[in-house]
């Protein structure tokens, strides 16, 4: 409880002169685990003005030299996987090998920009003016991609250390400077991270983490005109933060309500095991996980007991032992899925196993015949609680995806694609997957939320084009 970990600024690790701390509770013990610094205004201008300073020599440094350093950085946070993972689980409750597994794709994920940087960035284009009505062949314009400035990255809770480095990597690459604002829970682990990168040789200044308390340094960070670009992921803030945002390029990944519709022919035994995993994985805390069930009527009870089967299955515990489902990240999350699940019982869903809670335990809960009526048809509880909603046509289950607010994924499941893929067209969402539940992965896949679920595209290359800018030079010959 004593240490409070330092943040990280113009190459070295220091103390706020603000002399205070945000605690950190752990999900499991709701006990204080770890304790950050409390970072002020002056802090983060120091920190943007180091960075400011840092990117214009990091963009003049050869490309292949940016990418050797962010491959050695891959290495060493691979290296590092133990402690991060340790506190993974400590802060946010991550089962103890998914939390492995992330921070050994986040190495992957870096290694993987850099090759991509690499590509992309080493080529530019070469146009000729006579393709154009009324023009000689008297210029010719050469195209490169010219990094933005500094970008500010916010990653959420529930990946601390992946949805930073997804940030982090293209931001490098490019040329950028960058200036992140890990989330209070997984603070550490985000601290433990650019650690990696710190011992990979950066220069210094390029690269900032500030920790504190939105309410100080929130929106000056997020509204500082020294900021070039901002790649946030998480909730309702990034409405807030789009809102108030500068002219500078947004990347937001916010929330989903994604879908799962079943037709009559699927096979219900792959929609089951998707549904179990899809819904309940780091019990239910994904952007990407199941969050309605729409299935075919015809088919609704022998779905429903299948996964009824796989839930009773579960393992129900604390992170350190792999249990499948783990506290919830919060008493305030805990309570806002209790409310929801209250909700939908006043109004009459058919609870599959009995609503249970201890602290910020959650025992998984699937709701059958789930109407609109209720909040947790149109909520997003991100929590171990699946709701299921019977259908009599496709084209229903269509609507109800598409009456979200809320667009990022959806998945469909038929032996006949042709349909699958006419219901992919319909479903106003960034993401269709086909006989599989949603997922972000493959981290080059492009990775994008319409409507509330977000602005622009993620995914290595896009997120790389999307901090830079197209910088043209044009010869006009004489
Ligand atoms: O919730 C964050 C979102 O990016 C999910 O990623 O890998 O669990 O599909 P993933």
């Amino acid at each position: 409880d004593g240490e409070v970990f330092k943040y990280y600024v113009d190459g070295e690790w220091r103390k706020s002169s603000s002399g205070k701390s945000v605690a950190i509770v752990n999900p499991t013990t709701r006990k204080t685990q770890y304790r950050v610094q409390a970072c002020t205004q002056e802090e983060v201008n120091k920190a943007i003005d180091l960075a400011k300073v840092a990117q214009k020599s990091w963009a003049r440094t050869p490309l292949w030299k940016r990418a050797e350093l962010l491959h050695r950085a891959a290495a060493i946070l691979k290296e590092h996987k133990a402690p991060i993972a340790e506190c993974l689980v400590k802060e946010i409750a991550k089962p103890a090998k998914d939390a492995v597994t992330e921070v050994v794709r986040s190495g992957d994920l870096v290694s993987y920009t850099a090759e991509e940087g690499v590509r992309i960035l080493g080529e530019g284009k070469f146009l000729v003016s006579d393709s154009f009505p009324g023009n000689e062949r008297s210029k010719y314009c050469l195209t490169s991609k010219i990094p933005l400035g500094v970008i500010l990255a916010i990653p959420p809770f529930n990946y601390p250390v992946n949805l930073a480095v997804s940030k982090i990597g293209p931001a490098l690459i490019a040329g950028n400077a960058l200036v992140l604002k890990p989330p209070t829970q997984g603070a550490v682990a985000a601290l433990h991270m650019v650690h990696c990168f710190h011992l990979a040789g950066f220069p210094k200044g390029l690269i900032s983490c500030i920790t504190g308390k939105g309410s100080e340094i929130g929106d000056f960070l997020t509204m500082h005109p020294g900021i070039n670009c901002i790649s946030f992921t998480g909730g309702d803030t990034g409405v807030a933060i789009s809102k108030k945002a500068g002219m500078v390029p947004l990347q937001m990944e916010l929330g989903g309500k994604d879908a799962c519709i079943v037709l009559e022919d699927a096979d219900l035994d792959l929609v089951a095991s998707n549904i179990v995993k899809g819904g309940f994985s780091y019990s239910g805390q994904r952007c990407t996980a199941v969050k309605v069930v729409l299935v075919m009527e015809s088919v609704a009870d022998a779905l429903v007991e299948k996964v009824n089967a796989k839930v009773a299955k579960l393992s129900v515990g604390a992170p350190e032992e792999d249990s499948d489902i783990t506290p919830v990240v919060s008493e305030s999350s805990a309570n806002f899925i209790e409310g929801l699940v209250v909700d939908a019982k006043e109004k009459g869903a058919t609870f599959c196993q009995e609503y249970k809670r201890e602290g910020n335990l959650i025992w998984p809960l699937l709701l059958d015949h789930v109407r609109p009526d209720m909040r947790i048809a149109w909520e997003e509880p991100f929590g171990p609680v699946l709701p299921v909603i019977r259908i009599s046509s496709v084209d229903e289950g269509i609507h109800h995806c598409n009456a979200s607010n809320f667009g990022l994924q959806g998945c469909v499941f038929t032996k006949d694609i042709n349909k699958a893929i006419m219901i992919s067209d319909a479903m106003e969402t960034g993401t269709v997957q086909i006989n599989s539940a949603p997922a972000r992965g493959p981290d080059h896949f492009p990775f994008q939320g319409i409507k509330d679920s977000g602005i622009g595209s993620q995914g290595i290359t896009n997120s790389i084009n999307m901090m830079t800018k197209i910088k043209s030079t044009v010869i006009n010959l004489p």
